[in-house]
């Protein structure tokens, strides 16, 4: 395509209600027409210094290591991994969907010694299974999925599988991507030892931040290496001495996405927590009740189900390519297929952060209504 023939960037404004991004809010838009500064300016800091505080408040922590990674979620996952495998180190990777099976192959590609405990696409672990699990070696790290976005399944227990983990002599690393911001994730509370997440999905800023926070327990893990940490980019020491007190430089700071994600946190703030949760429980019920008179009852059973992500089971006789093509086309809402072993029989509907409104699930029912007929 010629340069010369390209006009003004003119996107339509969609309704993201798929596995993210969500949609943004102008607040947090408009955050990133503010001027650049450079990533050691005494005002940068500052942001810097409320980021991570907001953060804190956000996983519920005092951990002083609590940063967003200059990356999406799946650079939170690759931090929370390459600095604490070394080599050889035995690694529990519990896979129930498509994001363990990444932990999975990530941890392998890290050096780490890899035992997987399975459950079929769609169920949760129970702590005690787990438990067993860790017994019949000496791991150094669990790693789970609290809210797996290719199910739709909400993980219960972390507090009891943190203990587990810790009664084992392993770390647990939790991954809180599809959590963070939409139900509680309770780091200090529930002892997890790595969190990491994505700013673009029940925070609602733009792609490209990944929140994580450390515990002593497992910096101190990381300190006591007897190999780099593979990684310059991701090494977690480095990158404290940036974020920390020395300030001293490591990479160049995304500085507009580090506004965004400022921005956004402050408004998670000023919701509250536990109204932030209470919305998008009750907006997550509006939806099942919905699905389920539309005949597209949710896979996932009550207990386990997630407020954040919502996955219908399509009967046959639906085509399932078509009706989001039409929604996409006709209605300006994103939703997106199943994918694995649930390609073409469920959807996925995330109802995350700002996108999480009673007038988009009434929209999306009278849609798919519509659609269905
Ligand atoms: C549970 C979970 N983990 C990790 C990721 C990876 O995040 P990203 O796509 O932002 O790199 C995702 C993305 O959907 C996710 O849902």
């Amino acid at each position: 395509m010629e340069a010369s023939s390209m006009r003004d960037l003119d996107v339509p404004t969609r309704i993201l209600l798929g596995p993210g991004p969500s949609t943004a809010a102008p607040r947090v838009l408009r955050a990133m027409a503010t001027p650049l500064l450079g990533h050691l300016d005494p005002e940068y800091l500052k942001v810097m210094d409320e980021v991570q505080a907001l953060l804190r408040y956000l996983f519920q922590t005092e951990n002083e290591l609590t940063l967003p990674i200059s990356g999406t979620g799946t650079a939170g996952m690759e931090t929370a991994l390459c600095n604490l495998i070394e080599p050889g180190d035995a690694v529990l990777v519990t896979v129930k969907g498509y994001f363990g099976e990444r932990l999975y192959e990530m941890a392998s590609r890290w050096g780490a010694q890899v035992d997987r405990l399975d459950r079929p696409w769609g169920q949760v672990f129970e702590p005690e299974e787990i438990e067993t699990a860790l017994k019949s070696r000496r791991y150094k790290l669990l790693a789970l999925v609290h809210a797996e976005t290719s199910t739709g399944a909400w993980q219960p227990g972390i507090a009891e599988i943190a203990a587990a983990a810790h009664r084992h002599g392993a770390l647990l690393l939790l991954d809180t991507v599809t959590s963070l911001g939409g139900l509680p994730v309770q780091i200090d509370e529930w002892q997890v030892d790595i969190a990491y997440s994505g700013s673009q999905k029940c925070l609602s800023a733009p792609p490209g931040l990944a929140p994580l926070t450390v515990s002593p327990r497992a910096l101190e893990a990381i300190r006591k290496r007897k190999t780099p940490v593979p990684s310059f980019y991701l090494d977690l020491v480095q990158l404290s001495r940036y974020w920390g007190q020395e300030r001293s430089y490591h990479h160049t700071a995304p500085i507009s996405l580090n506004y965004a994600l400022r921005e956004a946190l402050r408004m998670v703030q000023e919701e509250g927590l536990q109204a932030r949760f209470n919305r998008h429980q009750a907006n997550a019920e509006l939806l099942w009740e919905g699905l389920e008179a539309l005949d597209l009852p949710p896979l996932m059973p009550r207990a386990h189900r997630l407020p954040t992500l919502t996955t219908p089971q399509l009967s046959p006789a639906i085509d399932d390519i078509a009706v989001r093509r039409r929604l996409l086309q006709d209605f300006n809402i994103e939703i997106a297929g199943g994918f694995g072993p649930l390609k073409g029989k469920v959807w996925r509907i995330g109802l995350m952060g700002n996108s999480s409104r009673r007038e988009y699930v009434t929209l999306l029912l009278a849609a798919l209504r519509e659609v269905l007929a």
